[in-house]
């Protein structure tokens, strides 16, 4: 194996710019003037990216503690909760919102296809009662994007307190917060963003934060609990300490960074090209006679997933890391061992990076006994940008 970093076309982490590894090498202490400004632009232009006239919290975790945080502060145990699930991600959510004993409605699909609105209007038809959902914009275990504008009108019809998790996609496609009405919003820093792992940006609209003041229920965690966070912005935030505790300064001084390079070059032009560039890496697959999980319909711009014969998977994967230094990754839940996944987010979703991996994915799979022309591929590609 060659002795420089593989280059990362992950579901995530993707890979950062030089930029955002350099502004992570720094040290900061996580309250005073200096960091009082770092906070407030960062969250003023993550505000942006969620498109939200509320709250937004930089909240120092993994992914999963960020939504399993959310989905407790989104309902009480008594409101029902209707919980949108078609992948592992969703699985693993609904797992936590059990753990946490909430009353789910479950709305469940297979692998591989999308949540529509005509299944969410069948559920809530059923279930007159339920005050809030939950889905997963884009369903990393398959690259199923969920058609999330068309869902967020179903919802807003019925009044319903909307969470998403839109953890591998924030930064590589819309997401419009106030417009489509989302109450909370899960995103991410280290994928389609490009900055550094271990902080999740949640957006939290006005409607929710006002509840948030009206609850009454006994939080089921100090942390955890937004009315902790809350508290800290109104009485700490004028001594540079808008957060319960320590902060991982590094990774937020990247994330600003990561933040400013979208706004820099303009939301719409950085959705296009995800857009453009995960079609034409589609196409490229295609020409390759590989079959891919996520119908055209609901492709992830951020994301692809490739179905192939048992075994494989791992082979492909070992031999594009040992050949060509590049990481891809394999399936996860029902998907584990029959698939790989691709991630081309936020600095990789670019000319480069995805025809080397194209050129890698091709070669590997002629050495594994594949008949696929790498060139066809290529000029898939190149024809489809
Ligand atoms: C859609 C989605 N939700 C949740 C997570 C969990 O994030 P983490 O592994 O940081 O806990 C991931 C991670 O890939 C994800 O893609």
């Amino acid at each position: 194996m060659a002795n420089d970093h593989p280059l990362l076309m992950l579901p995530g982490p993707s890979q950062p710019s030089e930029e955002v590894l350099k502004a992570a090498a720094s040290i900061l202490p996580h309250y005073g003037r200096e960091w009082k400004k770092v906070h407030e632009e960062t969250v003023k232009l993550a505000k942006m990216v969620f498109k939200t006239s509320g709250e937004v919290i930089l909240f120092p975790t993994p992914g999963f503690l960020a939504i399993e945080t959310g989905l407790i502060n989104l309902v009480t145990r008594e409101e029902k909760i209707l919980m949108c699930v078609n992948g592992y991600f969703g699985e693993t959510a609904l797992k936590a919102a059990r753990t946490h004993k909430r009353n789910i409605v479950l709305l469940e699909k297979d692998y591989g296809e999308a949540i529509t609105p005509e299944d969410v209007e069948k559920a809530l038809k059923e279930n007159e009662d339920v005050r809030a959902a939950f889905v997963v914009y884009n369903e990393t275990s398959t690259a199923v994007m969920n058609p999330l504008r068309e869902l967020c009108k179903v919802f807003k019809e019925h009044d319903l307190l909307v969470m998403v998790d839109a953890i591998s996609i924030f930064g590589g496609a819309e997401i419009n917060m106030d417009e489509w009405g989302i109450d909370l919003c899960v995103g991410y820093a280290s994928k389609a963003l490009g900055g550094m792992p271990g902080i999740c940006p949640m957006g939290i609209s006005k409607r929710l934060w006002k509840i948030l003041d009206e609850r009454t229920a006994e939080p089921d965690a100090w942390y955890l609990d937004f009315r902790t966070w809350k508290k800290s912005i109104e009485e700490m935030s004028a001594w540079g300490h808008p957060h319960p505790s320590s902060m991982p300064t590094h990774t937020v001084i990247a994330l600003h960074k990561a933040l400013k390079r979208v706004i820099d070059e303009g939301l719409e032009n950085v959705y296009k090209r995800h857009s453009v560039f995960s079609a034409a890496f589609r196409n490229a697959v295609k020409a390759m006679n590989l079959q891919l999980v996520a119908p055209e319909e609901y492709a992830s711009p951020t994301i692809t997933a490739i179905r192939l014969p048992e075994g494989i998977p791992k082979k492909l994967i070992d031999g594009m890391l040992d050949n060509f230094n590049i990481m891809i990754s394999g399936g996860l839940g029902k998907l584990a061992g029959k698939i790989v996944r691709v991630g081309h987010m936020g600095f990789t979703a670019r000319r480069d990076h995805i025809s080397r991996t194209i050129t890698a994915l091709g070669y590997t799979l002629k050495e594994l006994g594949f008949n696929v022309s790498v060139d066809a591929a290529l000029k898939a590609f190149y024809d489809s940008i």
